[in-house]
C-alpha cells in the first residue's frame, strides 16, 4: 500500500504571507497592539494573522519534539477534512448525524480490534484524549464497586485504586478530583512498571480496580497484563473479591495489535471490563481525541449515562465535556479507513524499526546505556552509565534544546529517584534522515558536554569511621 511521504509534508505555518511581512503598514503599527487587554477596536486580519503567527515560530517545532506520544503530522487530505469541519459541535448530534454515525463506527472498529467477545454489546465513546477517557473509566469502576458493596450491605466511604508508581498525572487526577485513594505499587530497582508480583498486597475489597498501561509513559515499556489478571484470579479464589482491570492504551492499545498479535491484554482477557486509547497518539490524529470502551453493559452502568435531549435528538452521552470539536472523530474515521489494518501495522512497524535502530546507535555512544530498547512502544530511555561525571542527562537535554530538539529528561518516583533519563518517542513523520541528524547532533553535543566540563579527577572514597 502507498503510504505517506512524510519527508514532503506541506506545512503552512512558516510559509512567509503576502504581501511580504510588514509591508503597507508603518511597524509602529505593530507594536501599539495591546497584548493582554482587548484592544478597543478591530484591526486588519492580515495583520493580525501575520502577527499571531510570528509569534507562534518562537514555539517548538512539532516534528522535533522526541517528548510527545502525540501526533505531529498527519496527510494533507486529513487536514483538509479536518478544516473542513472545523465548525461542527460533536454535541449536535442530531444536527450532525453522520459524524454521530463515523464515532459509533470508530468504537465498533476498535471492539473488534481489541477482540471483544461481542462487539456490538461493547459501550465506548470517543473522548477528547485518555486523560478523559481514564476518568470515565475510573468512574465506572467506582460506580460498579460502590453498587456491589451496597448490595453486600458494606459501607462505600473508603475506595481505592492500585496502580504502578509509573501511572500517568491522569490517574492520579482521578484520585484526587474524585475521592479515591490512589496506591501506588512503588518502583524497584531494574523493574519500574507495575508487576503480577507484588500488586495483590496492595488489594483489598475496598479495591475498585486496578490500572494496567500499555505501555508506560516513563519508558515505552508493555507492563504485562496478562500475568496481572492472572495474580487477581488468583486474590480472587483466595478471598472472594473480584477486582476488575481497566487497561491504559493510551499509546499502546493503537500499536500492540498490529504489531504484537500473540501479547494477551485486551477484552480476550475476561477481567478485563474497560480499555481506553488516544486516538491523537498512535491513532494518527492531530491533538485533541481519545476513546473509552467498555467490555459491555455491566462494566458501565446505565446510571453513568445520560440520556440528552438537545436540538431536537436524543442521544446516550457518557463524557465529561459537552461541547467539542467534530473534526477530530472525522480525522480518525478517515485514518481507519484510508489505512486499514495493514496501513497501520506498517506506520506502527516503521516507528518501531527506527525507535530500535535509534536506541542501538545510542547504546554504541559513550557513556549511554539503554533502559529499554523501542521493541515495544516506538520509544525508549536511555541514561548515563553508572559513575558518568562531568555531565548530566538535564544537561544533554540542554544542550539538545539549542539545536531543535525536545528531547526530555526527567527523574524516577522514589524509590528510584537516583534514575535519571532521556526519553525519546518515535512517530510517523519521524524519518531516516531525522533519525540521521539527531545521532549526529547527540554524538557532537556529547562529546562537547564533555570537552567543555572536563572530567574531575576522581574523588578517593571517604574512609569510614571506624
Ligand atoms: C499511559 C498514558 N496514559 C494517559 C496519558 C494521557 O493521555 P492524553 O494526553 O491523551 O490525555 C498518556 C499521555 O502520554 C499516557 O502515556
Amino acid at each position: 500500500m502507498p503510504l505517506p511521504n512524510t519527508d514532503v509534508m506541506p506545512d503552512t505555518r512558516h510559509t512567509t504571507p503576502t504581501p511580504p511581512p510588514g509591508f503597507g503598514h508603518p511597524p509602529a503599527d505593530d507594536l501599539l497592539l495591546p497584548v493582554d487587554e482587548l484592544p478597543e477596536s478591530p484591526s486588519s486580519p492580515d495583520l493580525i494573522c501575520r502577527r499571531v503567527r510570528d509569534e507562534l515560530m518562537l514555539d517548538g517545532n512539532a516534528r522535533l519534539n522526541l517528548a510527545t506520544f502525540v501526533t505531529t503530522w498527519m496527510e494533507p487530505q486529513a487536514r483538509q477534512l479536518m478544516a473542513e469541519t472545523a465548525e461542527k459541535n460533536l454535541a449536535d448530534r442530531a444536527e450532525y448525524p453522520q459524524i454521530t454515525a463515523m464515532e459509533e463506527r470508530c468504537v465498533r472498529m476498535l471492539a473488534r480490534l481489541w477482540h471483544a467477545p461481542s462487539p456490538e454489546r461493547v459501550r465506548g465513546c470517543s473522548t477528547t484524549g485518555s486523560s478523559e477517557a481514564a476518568m470515565l473509566g475510573g468512574l465506572a469502576l467506582k460506580r460498579r464497586w460502590a453498587a456491589r458493596r451496597r448490595a453486600q450491605g458494606k459501607d462505600t466511604a473508603r475506595p481505592n485504586l492500585v496502580m504502578g508508581a509509573n501511572v500517568q498525572v491522569c490517574w492520579k487526577k482521578f484520585a484526587n478530583y474524585f475521592d479515591v485513594e490512589p496506591r501506588y505499587v512503588p518502583m524497584e530497582p531494574g523493574r519500574y512498571h507495575l508487576t503480577a508480583d507484588t500488586l495483590t498486597a496492595y488489594c483489598d475489597d475496598n479495591t475498585i480496580g486496578v490500572v494496567t498501561i500499555l505501555g508506560s509513559t516513563f519508558d515505552g515499556s508493555y507492563e504485562p497484563v496478562a500475568d496481572i489478571c492472572m495474580a487477581l484470579d488468583g486474590y480472587q479464589a483466595a478471598t472472594g473479591t473480584d477486582i476488575p482491570v481497566h487497561v491504559d492504551g493510551a499509546s499502546g492499545a493503537l500499536v500492540a495489535p498490529f504489531l504484537d498479535p500473540g501479547l494477551m491484554w485486551d477484552f480476550q482477557l475476561e477481567r478485563v471490563a474497560s480499555i481506553n486509547t488516544s486516538g491523537h497518539k498512535y491513532g494518527h490524529v492531530f491533538p485533541g481525541l481519545g476513546w473509552a470502551l467498555w467490555r459491555d453493559a455491566e462494566a458501565l452502568p446505565d446510571d453513568l449515562v445520560f440520556e440528552v435531549d438537545y436540538l431536537g435528538g436524543r442521544s446516550p452521552s457518557f463524557t465529561l465535556n459537552f461541547s467539542r470539536p467534530g473534526a477530530h472523530v472525522v480525522a480518525q474515521y478517515y485514518s481507519f479507513l484510508r489505512y486499514g489494518f495493514e496501513g497501520m501495522r506498517e506506520l506502527a512497524a516503521q516507528s518501531r524499526t527506527t525507535a530500535r535502530a535509534l536506541a542501538s546507535r545510542i547504546a554504541a555512544i559513550a557513556p549511554y546505556e539503554l533502559v529499554t530498547d523501542g521493541s515495544e512502544l516506538p520509544a525508549f530511555a536511555f541514561r548515563l552509565a553508572p559513575g558518568t561525571r562531568g555531565l548530566t542527562v538535564f544537561d544533554v537535554s540542554h544542550a539538545m534544546r539549542a539545536r531543535g530538539w525536545h528531547l526530555p529528561a526527567y527523574t524516577f518516583p522514589a524509590p528510584c529517584h537516583d534514575v535519571s533519563v532521556l526519553r525519546l518517542v518515535v512517530r510517523t513523520g519521524f524519518t531516516a534522515d531525522l533519525a540521521r541528524m539527531f545521532i549526529t547532533d547527540l554524538t557532537e553535543v556529547t562529546r562537547q558536554l564533555h570537552t567543555e566540563r572536563p572530567v574531575p579527577a576522581p574523588v578517593s572514597e571517604p574512609v569510614m569511621a571506624g
